[in-house]
């Protein structure tokens, strides 16, 4: 399941090959999609496809331990919500069947790319961002992912980032291609500084379009590569997660052992801890602009 703003979709994956096994059932995102409005449409999708078994369901916000943390472009009753569980109820009912995972849109598009599209057998350091509404961003290091990295609301001279340079941000302001280019240009050297990725995955419907705004775009270290699963990443990658989510594991870029045994080197259970309280990057103002640290190549900052 993809939970987005304007549609939530799905439909069952196939986790061999990284695609949709049937054709992807969509309904749109209810006014206001409120958790148990939008669990409703879950429900609807699910029970389209008679599904009866595990369900990964995106969502574009923070997700830790089931529970929706942060909610940047979508209804605020999301944040604190125990969504998992919510989801789960619904879908399941008092059944208990359809168990669902909820995770991070980006984090989502991120796995399918790096096991089955552009990351594929990729190591070192590799950035997955989403451009769309907002930019979501999926962390990797040897095809292991540090969910919810939020890079998105990056601070960018005195802006939020992604009030900058997301494809919503081109359309509001009417910005050709070479003047977004520009502001992904800024924006990437801008995370290249503190991370240094060997790879960009640029994935969202723009990634489409590679092509008109790739070339232009100068001076970023890392290879740019766009994503290849483009609009059915995050359902494939929610596929993902909750098949990782069945034997205790994170997910991971590598697919699970024959024998249903974690991924990757041994990865522990997945964290339940909830992390301390307190604004999230989502929600805190941006202040002023910071300078750029000095020698750091100059990529049109
Ligand atoms: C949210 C992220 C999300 C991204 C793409 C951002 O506004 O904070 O969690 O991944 O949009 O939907």
């Amino acid at each position: 399941m993809d939970i987005g703003g304007s549609g939530i979709k799905g439909a069952p994956v196939d986790l061999e090959r990284g695609e949709l096994a049937d054709e992807r059932y969509k309904v749109l995102t209810p006014h206001p999609a409120t958790p148990e409005a939008v669990a409703d449409c879950v429900k609807d999708v699910v029970d389209h496809f008679g599904w009866t078994g595990p369900v990964g369901a995106t969502f574009p916000g923070v997700v830790t331990g089931g529970i929706t943390r942060t909610a940047a472009n979508v209804d605020k009753h999301w944040i604190g919500t125990d969504a998992a569980a919510l989801l789960t109820d619904r879908v399941g009912g008092a059944a208990g069947g359809c168990p669902v995972t909820l995770l991070n849109d980006a984090d989502a598009a991120g796995l399918a790319e790096m096991r089955f599209g552009a990351g594929r057998d990729r190591t070192g350091t590799v950035i997955v961002l989403t451009f769309g509404t907002g930019i979501g961003s999926a962390v990797f290091t040897n095809g292991r992912l540090i969910p919810n990295t939020e890079l998105g609301h990056l601070e960018l001279h005195g802006h939020d980032a992604e009030k900058r340079a997301s494809t919503k941000a081109k359309e509001d302001e009417e910005l050709n291609w070479q003047q977004w280019a520009h502001r992904v240009q800024k924006y990437l050297a801008h995370v290249e500084m503190l991370l240094s990725p060997a790879l960009f995955v640029i994935g969202g419907g723009v990634s489409r379009k590679a092509e008109k705004f790739l070339p232009l775009i100068e001076g970023i270290r890392a290879e740019i590569v766009p994503a290849r699963l483009q609009n059915n990443a995050g359902i494939v990658g929610a596929a993902m997660a909750a098949q990782a989510a069945r034997t205790g594991a994170p997910p991971t870029a590598e697919p699970p052992a024959a024998d249903g045994s974690p991924a990757g080197n041994g990865a522990g259970p997945a964290a339940r801890t909830r992390p301390a309280e307190g604004p999230s990057p989502a929600d805190r103002a941006p202040s002023a602009a910071v300078d750029s640290p000095v020698g750091w190549p100059d990529a049109g900052r």
